[in-house]
């Protein structure tokens, strides 16, 4: 299916209706696209980006339907194989197309895909590329979310490419966005499992494309912006320092005394003026727990002891929370436990990439009894502390 972005611009790209997991590891419950971008000069044609070689047959297709019968330029902004995996087979069909990327990216190309050097035609910083009536300029993005990714923008029709940049994955017919609220969700999903461990220097990149003005934002997944300051906004909150008076627990109760647990010192937050978002790691959707660390100010991770330590999915929870380095400020632990164990220090030192305060962790044995929900009640009451200290608690 073509959608076309402006005059001579499309996106040939494949719709992943079906596919329910990305990297091994990403939950796609709305599946996902790989937009490749087609650019018709006057002399010169190129395409942005490629697709999954799964998908290849699509954007074959949409080659054959638009007749086009010679690219002179593949444009790689991102090396990893969702967009990059088909290029050695268009290389087959197109065999003078030049591989047109950075340094980095072509060396990572020519591992990941085994391209040869000379395939290749290298850019850096601000060059441009004339097509003919249609200019490409290039501006290096790193680390959205790999150290290599870079930008294209289209000059005359101030489109910026952007790659996984300001994606989601969202399979749709959509060429723009028009339901934001669900885009919204999408897109926070894709930023949290995505880029959030780049927080710092995307502010950076965001300042580049700003500069540029520009009219479109079109992403390598996920419908494109005819608004880009929706997306460049959202992402501006997101990576912002600001956080919301909110609370993540995080759960695991094998016979049920973590979950009372649980369950008091919601209670107690909720009486502190505290709000708390809720999740069982044995059910919950990874990309939701990603998308709730967005903007919490304190996460709580709370499990029994089991094998002499938390339980693995708790070891999950924190191991992923370090990994992608939410902005929240403070960490608590929490559970029950029978007869010992070394909860606290695993669980800690799975944790060590994160600037936040751990509370004093707080370990109850067996079943709570009244004196246990006094320590739950007076660590609640520690949390709205550290909320009302930080300013986030009005
Ligand atoms: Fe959509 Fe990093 O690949």
């Amino acid at each position: 299916m073509i959608r076309k972005i402006v005059n001579g611009v499309y996106n040939v790209g494949a719709i992943h209706w079906e596919r329910t997991l990305f990297d091994e590891i990403v939950p796609l419950p709305q599946g996902t696209s790989y937009n490749a971008y087609l650019v018709k000069g006057e002399k010169k044609t190129a395409l942005i980006d490629t697709v999954e070689p799964e998908k290849l047959e699509q954007l074959l297709n949409n080659l054959e339907e638009l007749e086009v019968d010679k690219i002179d330029y593949i444009v790689s902004n991102h090396a990893e194989q969702d967009h990059s995996g088909s290029i050695p087979d268009l290389l087959k069909i197109y065999p003078n197309a030049r591989v047109v990327t950075n340094e980095k990216c072509k060396s990572f190309e020519m591992d990941l895909l085994h391209l040869s050097e000379d395939k290749f035609m290298t850019v850096k910083e601000g060059d441009t590329l004339g097509l003919g009536g249609k200019t490409l300029k290039f501006l290096m993005t790193p680390w959205v979310h790999w150290p290599e990714t870079m930008t294209t923008f289209l000059m005359e029709d101030k489109i910026a490419f952007t790659c996984d940049f300001f994606g989601s994955h969202a399979a749709t017919t959509h060429t723009f966005a028009e339901q934001y609220d669900r885009i919204y969700h999408e897109a926070k999903r894709y930023y949290a499992e995505i880029m959030m461990p780049f927080r710092q220097i995307i502010t950076r990149n965001i300042e580049k494309i700003e500069k540029l003005n520009p009219e479109i934002i079109a992403p390598s997944h996920g419908p494109a912006y005819r608004e880009p300051g929706f997306i460049i906004n959202a992402y501006r909150d997101w990576i912002s320092e600001k956080t919301k008076n909110e609370v993540l627990i995080l759960y695991v109760s094998m016979h049920g005394s973590t979950k009372k647990m649980v369950d008091a010192l919601v209670d107690y937050l909720g009486k502190y003026r505290v709000e708390v978002k809720v999740r069982d790691l044995i059910t919950a959707d990874l990309g939701e727990i990603a998308i709730d660390m967005v903007d919490v100010t304190t996460i709580i991770i709370a499990t029994p002891t089991i094998l002499a330590g938390p339980h693995p999915n708790a070891v999950y929870a924190a191991y992923l929370a370090n990994a992608l380095k939410p902005k929240a400020k403070v960490i608590g632990i929490m559970g029950s436990y029978g007869w010992g164990g070394r909860t606290v220090d695993i669980l800690k030192s799975n944790l060590g990439s994160l600037r936040v305060e751990l509370l004093e962790p707080l370990l109850i044995k067996g079943l709570p009894r009244e004196e246990d929900y006094e320590k739950i009640r007076e660590f609640a009451k520690k949390i709205a502390e550290k909320h009302r200290k930080l300013g986030v608690m009005k």
